[in-house]
């Protein structure tokens, strides 16, 4: 059949080979919950489709992957040259000229991959629909600002014969939502009319970290009566005309201790803003009480004293959330938890990695070197690399977003492997402006990466619920990462921020009702990274409670990252629905479903999950608290999105180490992770304790717990660097890191910020009533032995 006379003839063409194509559900109409398709004009700029064309040698390819990425073969690290692969896989010439031709009818750009297997084709929206018999509307969702791709949303018909030679076009591929890296959200709080004298308080976590808490507060008259006066400047009462209120006390309750603060009602020390109680006008205040303890659980309660000496109720513990004040996470505490040596440079050019970006978020090179100097990361003039390369754009434009994703994953990835040559991945890159939701394009550009450029470790902070994804696309993709695999290339996908239910349960608690794995993460091809935090119940005695036995432990390790103890997001993980469970697992997972450590949810029960298929996340990392630099103020956020970059920089440094003496990068790592959880336990800080029931906002019943080895929430938990460069490394087994002096070489650093201009920076300076001095007593009662 020709199809290529003419643009009308190949639209002839369309109408009347189509017959029995829209059945399949490869070309079925776009759809994923939450986004909208808008009846907003579309303009009629150019958009891109990548048109992927089915793939020969699949098997054969999927064989030689697993000899070249597992430690026991005679063939591992005996990477494929971009070469090599190209002669392997990709479509026959006939379905080659069968797209070429039919493409070349149209006014459209069509660029091939180097391997054929994948079409870029850039033509405008009213040719899109032409050639692709469908309608395109533009998709909009109100938490990605600034984007707004465009999807099918009538189903895409396509000449039978062309439509054979495709696996999918991106017309109808999922669209991934921006991570959201979490900043602490402040809950919307009523204080109800009610004629009491205790004040209503909220207290919460000032900035989510370190050891303050922040609590607001609407204090009642002696009458009963909400206050509704503003402190003047000078004025050291409230409620002149209904009981003078001189004082406040405060008791910071954490675990087994108490601390109580008197505030004397000054606005040196409140807060203040306008409020609504039950209907009628009041004041609300503010203050923050520091000094408190790091991983304890904490409440607050409040009370009034009346000129006279009359005392109010305390307020209502249950008004009251738990905080869990936990430290800031910073380059320097990573390196000291996980022996990665801060400033010891990385040298070899061949050590690329990349952090990929979609969705126009961009980053800010002024604030990186910002955040080096804060963050004491060590610069090398001349001969440094302090910026990243950029790969696509890295251009603020309308709508677009300073990210927080992009400027967490470019200052941690680059604060932690120094001088690394690091590639922000940008995509759609020059086609910005066409806001097309780009993964597909993303793995096709790195697919054409030669090998002298090629990116060894690939940070990958996106993905979604798998479910509506198209099976062709997800098994598109598997076979993407398979021949990054081949190549020799790490890639690391954050596992999601909402625990094993994922993000709809955020709002909708029956989401709750099963786990909803996500995509790319549940790939068999892709190292999924988990997220953890800091707790000093580590193991489980640590919170062991009894009569006579209280157990507090006084360092701190790994527990999963959970919004129920302050952690902001909650690790996610669980077991994907479509991909069944891949060699290098087995053994670990069934391991998993077997302990009793936290026994899994029951198979076949209430709460559904499939069992067989691929289980992540694969290992974790801190994920909290991260202090970003933004603009002018550091700003704390938590996400797998910040565990994911940490590890790319953990793996860069265990590369240079292989690179340096001659040895093939780690590529590839899953074979190799699950080998080392099942014959070296002891590279891996090994978490137990916690559990991914959560959301990143409120929390299900029902989700997988931590355990001894692999488990669904943290994997084999979090990777000792300098336990493992000694095992990975043949010289490293010998001698001991070498450690680098290397104070006197440091270029004149800003001098460092005191906490007080830190807090000026954060914007909170003008935050009346640090109450810490304020402090009259602090004491534990003593435990009682019986
Ligand atoms: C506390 O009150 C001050 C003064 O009104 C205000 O600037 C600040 O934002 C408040 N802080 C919080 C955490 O609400
Ligand atoms: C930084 O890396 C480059 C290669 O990317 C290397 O040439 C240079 O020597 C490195 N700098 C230091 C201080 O090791
Ligand atoms: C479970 O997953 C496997 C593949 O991993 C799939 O073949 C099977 O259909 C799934 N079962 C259910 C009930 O979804």
């Amino acid at each position: 059949m020709a199809w290529r006379q003419s643009w009308l003839a190949a639209l002839i063409a369309v109408a009347l080979c189509n017959v029995g194509v829209v059945a399949d559900p490869r070309w079925a109409a776009f759809q994923q919950p939450g986004w909208e398709a808008v009846e907003d004009k579309i303009t009629p700029e150019t958009i891109v489709v990548i048109l992927a064309l089915k793939q020969s040698n699949v098997e054969f390819l999927e064989d030689r992957a697993r000899h070249v990425t597992d430690p026991d073969s005679a063939a591992y690290g005996a990477y494929y040259t971009s070469d090599e692969l190209k002669s392997l896989i990709g479509p026959s010439d006939a379905q080659v000229d069968i797209v070429r031709e039919f493409l070349s009818g149209t006014p459209g750009r069509t660029q091939f991959s180097e391997a054929r297997d994948m079409v870029r084709y850039v033509c405008t929206v009213s040719c899109v629909e032409k050639v692709f018999g469908t309608k395109i509307k533009k998709q909009q969702r109100p938490t990605a600002p600034g984007t707004s791709p465009y999807r099918a949303v009538a189903p895409i018909s396509l000449p039978a014969e062309v439509a054979d030679a495709l696996d999918g076009v991106s017309l109808n591929a999922p669209i991934f939502m921006p991570p959201r890296p979490k900043q602490p959200v402040r809950q919307a709080f009523q204080y109800p009319a009610s004629h009491r004298y205790a004040p209503r308080i909220n207290p919460y976590l000032f900035d989510a970290g370190d050891a303050f808490v922040t609590l607001r507060f609407v204090p009642y008259c002696l009458d009963g009566h909400p206050n509704a006066e503003s402190l003047e400047n000078g004025e050291q009462r409230l409620c002149q005309h209904r009981g003078d209120i001189v004082s406040f006390e405060i008791e910071i309750l954490q675990d087994a201790s108490q601390k109580v603060v008197q505030l004397p009602v000054t606005s040196e020390l409140l807060g203040q803003r306008p409020a609504e109680c039950g209907g009628q006008p009041c004041f609300e205040f503010n203050t923050t009480v520091g000094n408190i303890q790091n991983f304890a659980k904490t409440t607050a309660r409040i009370r009034s004293h009346f000129a006279g000496g009359g005392v109010s109720d305390f307020s209502d513990p249950t008004e009251v959330w738990n905080v869990y004040p936990l430290p800031y996470t910073t380059p320097t505490l990573l390196a000291n938890l996980y022996g990665l040596p801060l400033n010891k440079p990385i040298r070899d050019p061949r050590n690329i990695i990349s952090v990929a970006e979609f969705l126009g978020q961009y980053y800010n090179p002024a604030d990186l070197e910002t955040f080096f100097q804060y963050m004491g990361v060590r610069s090398w003039e001349g001969e440094g690399t302090t910026q990243p390369t950029l790969t696509g754009s890295n251009n603020p434009f309308a709508g677009s977003v300073l990210g927080g994703e992009a400027q967490l994953d470019i200052q941690y990835i680059m604060g932690l492997a120094p001088n690394v040559t690091t590639s922000f991945w940008s995509v759609p890159g020059s086609e910005l402006t066409t806001q097309q939701e780009p993964f597909l394009d993303w793995l096709m550009q790195v697919a054409d990466t030669p090998d002298d450029k090629m990116t060894l470790v690939h940070s990958v902070s996106y993905g979604d619920k798998a479910e509506p994804m198209p099976i062709w696309f997800k098994r598109r993709c598997d076979v993407e990462f398979m021949k990054l695999a081949l190549r020799g290339v790490s890639v690391l996908i954050a596992s999601g921020d909402d625990g094993a239910s994922g993000t709809e349960a955020q709002e909708d608690l029956a989401a709750c009702s099963q786990s909803h794995p996500e995509y790319p993460a549940g790939s068999p091809w892709v190292t999924a990274i988990g997220a953890t935090q800091l707790a000093n119940a580590f193991t489980p005695v640590c919170s062991y409670t009894s009569d006579n036995v209280i157990v507090r432990c006084q360092d701190e390790r790994e527990v999963v990252c959970s919004s129920s103890l302050g952690g902001h997001i909650t690790s996610g993980g669980g077991f994907s629905e479509d991909a069944p469970r891949p060699w290098y697992q087995k053994e670990a997972v069934e391991k998993y479903l077997r302990q009793q450590d936290n026994p899994v949810p029951p198979i076949g029960g209430a709460w559904k999950y499939n069992v067989t298929g691929r289980g992540y996340p694969d290992i974790s990392a801190l994920g909290n608290n991260f202090l970003v630099w933004m603009g002018d103020h550091f700003t704390p956020v938590s996400g797998t999105s910040a565990s994911t970059p940490l590890v790319a920089a953990m793996v860069a440094r265990l590369n240079e180490e292989r690179l340096e003496q001659g040895m093939p990068p780690l590529g590839f790592l899953n074979p190799l992770i699950y080998k080392l959880g099942s014959e070296h336990p002891e590279v891996f800080n090994d978490v137990v304790v916690g559990d991914n029931r959560c959301t990143a906002a409120g929390c299900c019943e029902i989700g997988f717990g931590a355990a001894r080895g692999w488990d669904a929430a943290t994997g084999f938990g979090s990777l000792k660097v300098d336990v493992a460069m000694k095992m990975l490394s043949p010289k490293q087994q010998a001698e001991e890191a070498a450690t680098y002096v290397f104070a006197e070489k440091m270029p004149p650093a800003r001098p460092p910020p005191s906490r007080s201009s830190l807090f000026a920076a954060a914007g909170v300076g003008a935050f009346a009533g640090m109450a810490t001095l304020g402090m009259v007593a602090a004491y534990s009662p003593s435990l009682s032995r019986s």
